[in-house]
């Protein structure tokens, strides 16, 4: 698990604030990455002390995570209403005189498409972070995920834009990292972005483009971990 950046004192903090906010009878988004592990790990605790929820997960490696918590575990389709989604980033718009304050850059996982179709659906989408995720303009590469036919056509496209895109390669071994959805993360690197929204509109409406990394006016809450306490940005 990706755990780069950040304290694991502030991810615990931050993700177990997040748990506090679910209640009995809901269904949770479960989120990719180190920071909601902590929040899953929380609910969990909360599943063997009696409290009824149920989990959508939002890749191979958060479902795995609730199955070890024994979370009990739902579909998309097979539910109503999700209560809320709890979720990590990698990097935050934290300045609120700032384009796209609370804008996010999500991917590290590659599971950001199935992040964003659960985190969009859900009544309250809960954002965890720690201080090292905080900028003042969104400037991090944005993940892409691309059907695999389309990914030279797409890295045309993005640079078109102003983008440098790059294959992601698995780090242990030869070729390309797969997401869950069997497709491919072009990791495009833009600089600081200027206009989140914009950007997500452009990157949108390149076909072959699955699912881009930019969450822009999604989040309701962010619990800041820090190594004492947690900060709450709405
Ligand atoms: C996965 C994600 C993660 O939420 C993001 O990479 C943050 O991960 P971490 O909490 O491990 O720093 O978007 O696709």
């Amino acid at each position: 698990m990706k755990t780069a950046g950040g304290t694991d004192a502030a991810k615990r903090r931050a993700g177990e604030r997040a748990a506090e906010e679910v209640d009995n009878g809901d269904v949770v988004g479960l989120g990719t990455g180190s920071t909601t592990a902590y929040a899953i790990d929380a609910i969990g605790e909360a599943v063997s002390d009696g409290l009824e929820v149920q989990g959508i997960p939002t890749s191979f490696q958060s479902r795995q995570r609730a199955l070890e918590a024994s979370i009990p575990l739902t579909d998309l389709d097979a539910v109503e209403t999700v209560d809320l989604a709890i979720d990590g980033a990698d990097q935050v718009v934290d300045d609120p005189d700032a384009s796209g304050y609370g804008a996010l850059i999500k991917g590290g996982g590659a599971a950001h498409t199935r992040e964003k179709l659960v985190d969009a659906a859900a009544e309250r989408f809960v954002v965890v972070a720690d201080p090292s995720k905080l900028a003042d303009r969104l400037e991090r590469s944005v993940p892409v995920e691309v059907i695999p036919d389309a990914h030279t056509v797409v890295a045309d496209r993005v640079q078109d834009l102003g983008g440098e895109p790059t294959l992601r390669d698995a780090e242990h071994k030869d070729g390309p990292i797969v997401t869950d959805n069997g497709n491919l993360v072009l990791d495009c690197a833009f600089g600081p972005i200027s206009d989140p929204n914009e950007l997500a509109t452009q990157l949108s409406r390149i076909p072959g483009v699955l699912e881009h990394g930019l969450f822009v006016d999604c989040a309701d809450v962010t619990y800041v971990g820090l190594e004492e306490g947690v900060e709450t940005r709405v």
